[in-house]
């Protein structure tokens, strides 16, 4: 029997990957990463379709290495994450960088040296432009530009990339003064790229594809690639409706045959999706450790070996993630997708982690507060399996606080085999870089 709707783990795979190992683990379904990037490069699409996977959502080596291999690109929000790719074996041709960062010294040698490799440069601030511009002109590169285009939509106000209250790429109030500049220092702009925000209504995905093309029209005559960010919407709840890539292609192909039409210009597409690939995939396997309450108008605490700093979207987004428990033995008690056999009043809990934190619970409500959720009460060492975890947690957790090591991740492979993709960080790990009070050399 399946726990979640998609995909392939059951409670028995999960006491078999907790055997082999233990917990708290993250464990990511292959067959489902698979398909999603296929439901993404089969997008429509009027003059062609570049699909690059945002990488800050999950960057294991192992993980780019396969999303590469269905023939993504890659998004990358730092250098680092470049060269990290690099590492992975993903040539510098197939990355374009849309960073806040403005590098300086090394790491200026280092853009220059993936930009002459083939590395799309996303421009996203009038410092950045400057900083590039001799640079770009004498190697003739042409340059990309992340319009912010002062308007978005994220599944939280913090997951908004596109509004006045972020600070995201080269504002439409700078963008004149952006492109007399360029144009003084024979700069190309080849390529546009807007970004609303994460998660948010698929219909301000379908509004920013008007609006991006007007930008297109009216400031960029050189563009050929049109990027119109990641940001797809995914389901993780039973209650969200996910994003019909389908549809949001149609509509994009649509609005580019009409831009073709009036102004006899052909944009390839870009999207940039990380959510959609990676979120549905993963799964967080934990253990309860301990049980309490906070008396009769209080709440039923179940207490996890692992919490904010395996998952932390709850906290910093008031997101919720679908619950399943597991008996020790391999026993499904509940799943997210039926409950059911649950009374709505006494199978309310409120489950947290282990940290010395308030905030460290997977039950928040976007105030901060604990909200309970209906799960079915689990014994002393039984799994609680967290889902919608293979985006944004691996990569962006505060993995040692308390100490805390970082989680191990595994891959359940097509065939069914489990594949360690990272080891769990040692103590020895945790600490290597510091050094004593004295006798420092
Ligand atoms: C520039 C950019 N592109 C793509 C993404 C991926 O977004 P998502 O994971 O919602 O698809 C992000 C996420 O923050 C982003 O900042």
């Amino acid at each position: 029997m399946l726990i979640s709707k998609e995909g392939r783990i059951t409670p028995e795979l999960v006491v078999k990957a907790a055997e082999l190992y233990s917990t708290p683990l993250y464990l990511y379904d292959e067959s489902i990463i698979l398909d999603r990037c296929r439901r993404v490069l089969e997008m429509p699409n009027a003059f062609g379709l570049k699909v690059r996977y945002a990488i800050k959502a999950n960057s294991n080596k192992a993980l780019l290495q396969l999303i590469t291999a269905q023939g993504l690109h890659l998004d990358l929000s730092s250098l680092n994450e470049g060269k990290r790719a690099f590492m992975a074996g993903v040539p510098y041709d197939r990355m374009m960088l849309t960073t806040q960062e403005v590098p300086l010294g090394e790491e200026r040698r280092d853009l220059e040296k993936m930009i002459l490799a083939g590395m799309k440069y996303n421009v996203c601030s009038l410092r950045q432009l400057k900083l590039v511009a001799d640079f770009a002109h004498e190697n003739n590169i042409a340059l990309s530009m992340r319009v912010h285009p002062g308007t978005g939509a994220g599944e939280s106000a913090t997951r908004n990339t596109g509004h006045d209250y972020s600070s995201f790429g080269v504002h439409l109030t700078d963008i004149d003064q952006a492109l007399d500049f360029a144009r003084k220092k024979g700069l190309v702009f080849d390529q546009i790229h807007v970004h609303i925000g994460s998660g948010g209504d698929p219909a301000e995905w379908r509004e920013n594809i008007d609006r991006e093309l007007g930008f297109v029209e009216k400031y960029f005559p050189d563009v050929k690639t049109i990027n119109f960010g990641g940001g797809f919407k995914e389901a993780r709840m039973p209650d969200e409706d996910a994003a019909d890539l389908q549809h949001l292609g149609a509509y994009a192909k649509r609005k580019l045959i009409e831009f073709y039409e009036r102004t006899n210009r052909k944009l390839m597409m870009e999207v940039e999706p990380g959510t959609f690939i990676m979120a549905n995939a993963g799964y967080l396997i934990t253990r309860v450790l301990d049980k309490k309450h906070t008396g009769a108008n209080g709440f039923h605490f179940i207490l996890l070996n692992g919490g904010m700093e395996t998952n932390s979207r709850p906290l910093l987004y008031g997101s919720r993630h679908p619950f399943y428990v597991i008996s020790k033995e391999g026993q499904l008690r509940s799943s997210e997708f039926d409950l059911s056999a649950l009374d709505t009043e006494k199978d309310r809990r409120v489950i947290v982690g282990k940290c010395c934190e308030s905030g460290d619970s997977q039950c928040l409500d976007e105030t901060g507060n604990v909200t309970p959720r209906l799960l079915a009460e689990p014994q002393l060492d039984d799994f609680i399996v967290i889902g919608g975890t293979g985006a944004y947690c691996s990569s962006m957790t505060p993995f040692n606080y308390n100490s805390a090591l970082q989680i191990a991740e595994v891959l359940l492979r097509e065939n069914n085999a489990f594949l360690l993709i990272r080891k769990r960080q040692t103590l020895e790990q945790l600490v290597e870089n510091e050094l004593p009070l004295s006798n420092n050399v």
